[in-house]
This record gives C-alpha cells, sequence and structure tokens, in this order.
C-alpha cells in the first residue's frame, strides 16, 4: 500500500485545535434527552416569527428594495442599517445622535458580533502579544486569542466585575517585565457577563477606561467592551458604558449583537470602532467575507424602521425574567444553606454562574460531569473553561448554568437533576 503524504496544516490551524465549543455541541448532539443548562442558545418560543414575515412581506412588496437586498453588499455594511443603528445607540446611550459623536462609518456590520471578536483579534495580535481578560470570561473569545497565537491573561473579578486595582497591578508588572509593548487589549463582557451574570459596577468602567488611556504610552491600549446582552436587561436601571466613558473615542471599541435580543439566525452585529481601526478591521473583513449578508442587514432594517423592535425586545425580557426566577427559585430550593454552595444573582442575560465546595471538580474528565451527563440526563459549562488555561486564576469546582432555552419546567427539572448529581458524589 501506497503511504499517503503527510498533512502539512499552518501553525494557526494547529492553534485553534479542540475548542471547548465544538465538545459541547458535540455533546449536546450525543446526548439526547439530556436537559442542556449549557447551551447559550436563545428562547425558541420568542422568536421573532411574525416580525420576520411582517418585514420580509414589506421588504419584498418593492422589486427594486427587493432586488437591491438580494445582491451583495458592502464591506462596512448597508449604510441603511447603519444609519438607524447610530440613532439605536443614542438611545441604549441616551443621549443624542449628535452627542454620539460618531461618523456612521465606524459603525462596522458583522456576521454575528463573534465576527467582529475575530476580527479585532486579527487585527491587533501577532503571535506572543497580550490580551487581558476578566477572569472569568467567555470561553469561546479565550479561543479565538488561542487561534491567533496571544496570550490571554487573567485579571481578577468580584461581584463588581473587573477589578481596576489588580488591573492596574498587572500592568505595572509587565511594565517592570518589558512586556507592555505587547498588551494590545482588554477584554470585557460588560452587561450580564457570560459566564458570570455580573455587570461591570459604574465606577469601575470610567476606571478601566482611564486605566487603558494611562498605559497607551507607546502604543495604543484598547478595550473591548463586549456588550451582547446589554438589551437583556430584567431589573435595575441601564448603566452607561464603558464605550460612554471614552470620550475622545480613541480607545474602547464596542460590540453589540442582534443574536440574543433579536434572533441568532439573522446574526447581525456591529462594531463601534475607534477612527483608527476601521481600516484595519474592513481590510480584514474584505478577505474574509467582503461583507456580510446583506439580505439580513436589510430585514433588520426593515423591522427597526417599523417600530416593532423595542416591543419584541420588552417581550422577549419578560418571558427571560420568568426564567431567570425559575432557576434562582430552583437554586434556591435545592441548595439554600448548602455550605460551599453559591450562586450569582444576574439582572440580565442568560447565565448563573454557580460555585461549588473546593473538592468539587466540574470539568469535562470529571466524575460530577459523567454523572450529570449520563446518569441524571443534565448538562452545563464547566466553569474552568472561562479561566485562561495553565494560569494560577483557574477554578475547578464552577459552572455556568443557563435558562435560555428550556422553559420554566425544564429548568426546575434541569437544577433537581443537578442537585441530585452533587449529592450522589458527596455520599
Ligand atoms: C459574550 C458574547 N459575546 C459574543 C457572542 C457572539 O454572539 P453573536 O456572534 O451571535 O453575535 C456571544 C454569544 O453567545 C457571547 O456570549
Amino acid at each position: 500500500m501506497s503511504q499517503q503524504p503527510a498533512l502539512e496544516l499552518s501553525q494557526r490551524s494547529r492553534w485553534a485545535k479542540d475548542q471547548a465549543i465544538s465538545f459541547l455541541m458535540q455533546q449536546a448532539v450525543e446526548n439526547r434527552g439530556v436537559i442542556s443548562l449549557a447551551a447559550g442558545l436563545v428562547d425558541e418560543a420568542s422568536l421573532p416569527v411574525s416580525e420576520c414575515r411582517t418585514a420580509m412581506n414589506d421588504l419584498f412588496s418593492d422589486d427594486a428594495r427587493a432586488r437591491h437586498a438580494l445582491q451583495y453588499g458592502t464591506t462596512g455594511g448597508a449604510d441603511v442599517l447603519r444609519e438607524q443603528l447610530r440613532h439605536h445607540l443614542a438611545r441604549l446611550e441616551r443621549c443624542s445622535v449628535e452627542q454620539l459623536n460618531l461618523d456612521v462609518k465606524q459603525l462596522v456590520l458583522t456576521t454575528g458580533s463573534q465576527q467582529l471578536l475575530a476580527l479585532v483579534a486579527d487585527a491587533l495580535f501577532d503571535p506572543g502579544d497580550i490580551c487581558l481578560v476578566a477572569a472569568p470570561t467567555y470561553f469561546v473569545f479565550l479561543g479565538v486569542l488561542n487561534g491567533v497565537g496571544a496570550r490571554a491573561i487573567p485579571i481578577e473579578t468580584d461581584a463588581r466585575g473587573l477589578n481596576p486595582q489588580a488591573l492596574d497591578a498587572e500592568l505595572t508588572r509587565l511594565d517592570a517585565a518589558g512586556e507592555l509593548p505587547r498588551v494590545k487589549l482588554i477584554y470585557i463582557v460588560s452587561e450580564f457577563e457570560n459566564p458570570s451574570g455580573v455587570s461591570i459596577a459604574t465606577e469601575r468602567r470610567r476606571e478601566v477606561v482611564a486605566l487603558a488611556k494611562k498605559w497607551s504610552r507607546d502604543h495604543r491600549l484598547f478595550v473591548l467592551d463586549d456588550a451582547a446582552y446589554r438589551e437583556l436587561r430584567y431589573d435595575g436601571e441601564a448603566r452607561p458604558s464603558l464605550w460612554s466613558f471614552d470620550e475622545a473615542r480613541d480607545t474602547v471599541i464596542l460590540a453589540q449583537t442582534f443574536s440574543k435580543s433579536f434572533s441568532p439566525g439573522v446574526r447581525v452585529g456591529m462594531g463601534v470602532l475607534p477612527k483608527s481601526l476601521v481600516g484595519p478591521v474592513c481590510d480584514l473583513k474584505g478577505n474574509d467575507d467582503f461583507g456580510s449578508p446583506n439580505l439580513n442587514q436589510h430585514l433588520l432594517a426593515t423591522v427597526l424602521a417599523s417600530g416593532r423592535y423595542e416591543s419584541h425586545v420588552n417581550e422577549v425580557c419578560a418571558a427571560y425574567r420568568l426564567k431567570r426566577d425559575a432557576m434562582l427559585a430552583a437554586l434556591d430550593h435545592e441548595f439554600a444553606g448548602v455550605p460551599g454552595v453559591t450562586w450569582l444573582r444576574p439582572e440580565g442575560g442568560l447565565y448563573v454562574w454557580l460555585t461549588l465546595p473546593e473538592e468539587i471538580e466540574t470539568g469535562f474528565s470529571s466524575r460530577l460531569f459523567q454523572l450529570a451527563t449520563k446518569t441524571h440526563r443534565v448538562m452545563y459549562v464547566p466553569g474552568e473553561l472561562c479561566y485562561p488555561a495553565g494560569t494560577a486564576a483557574v477554578r475547578k469546582n464552577q459552572m455556568r448554568l443557563s435558562y435560555g432555552v428550556q422553559d420554566a419546567a425544564g429548568i426546575t427539572e434541569g437544577i433537581r437533576r443537578l442537585a441530585a448529581a452533587i449529592r450522589e458524589l458527596q455520599t
């Protein structure tokens, strides 16, 4: 038999190998019948079927508009949507469009905010460069950093989000070690963080932006404000964004998405970029796809113009509020008073972050994960995935629970099963 020639893959494909997200998706497929509290998918019942039907009918009632939407678009995105998003952003920021101080070209439309995160990583990092990340953080972004050979350094957080003093201390340490030139970005999921549910405190937002500017000595240190869950607030007052504290608009990149508040199938995300990054990000995007799906952008523009978007978001929030409350009630029921078991109460988003006693590990190869998925048929995301691997920050006794997909009964049953698995482990 003749020998097959060796497969010579790129360094980047080796860096991207074995991402946790693929393993999790695989587990979900292989373990049908398991109640998934792992998936960060959105609530099926509240997807905007009638809003999209009406908008599509409207768009397709005019041949010229429909043809325009069915044609390729531009790399930066459809102008009609970018202009609307400027107004949308002004509403979220509670200011006038003029006060935004933002050229419409600084709004770059992407295939979900995930693409924006990947493009920013591509634009900033050479192998060995450094990204400072809140610990814990969005594990898919850790995969993106791995994929470009960047080093993720964890920064301590608490119930008020990333700690600016710890950030300053780490930057001081990196400076002393001669590594400051390699630090390019601070990454924070600012609202109802995936995975912890925490929103960084307002004062800390101001401090983080000030620190990024203070340490931008020979090169600019950017902040990536990933506000994917911003519009999913169920209680309390909205906070000013990290981006709003960057008055010069040269330091903070704001990433938002319509996947959570509207539909992930439509997959429209946006980046609000400092002027200096618009060219580099669009150049990379040009190589990638020279424009995200135009039809989806025109569909979203039609929905926004119809005024139906806001009422949809209100409905979605009402549905998630009930689910969040169901999960918190179930956790109370199963774990109140159990030593070493704690969780945070999120004001929005899709996640509850659960900490177990130190000795209970939650990882893919742990007894708990096996017991939970195989015997009790419930799945969660192991918390250790949300820390940069191999760092001292990694904690093995935590998990991310999502109330996005299940209905209230599924959530209650899921938490009951999880508690049963944990009890079984302790006996
Ligand atoms: C924190 C965070 N950022 C970004 C994304 C990407 O979402 P999308 O690409 O659908 O906008 C997600 C998706 O779950 C997320 O949780």
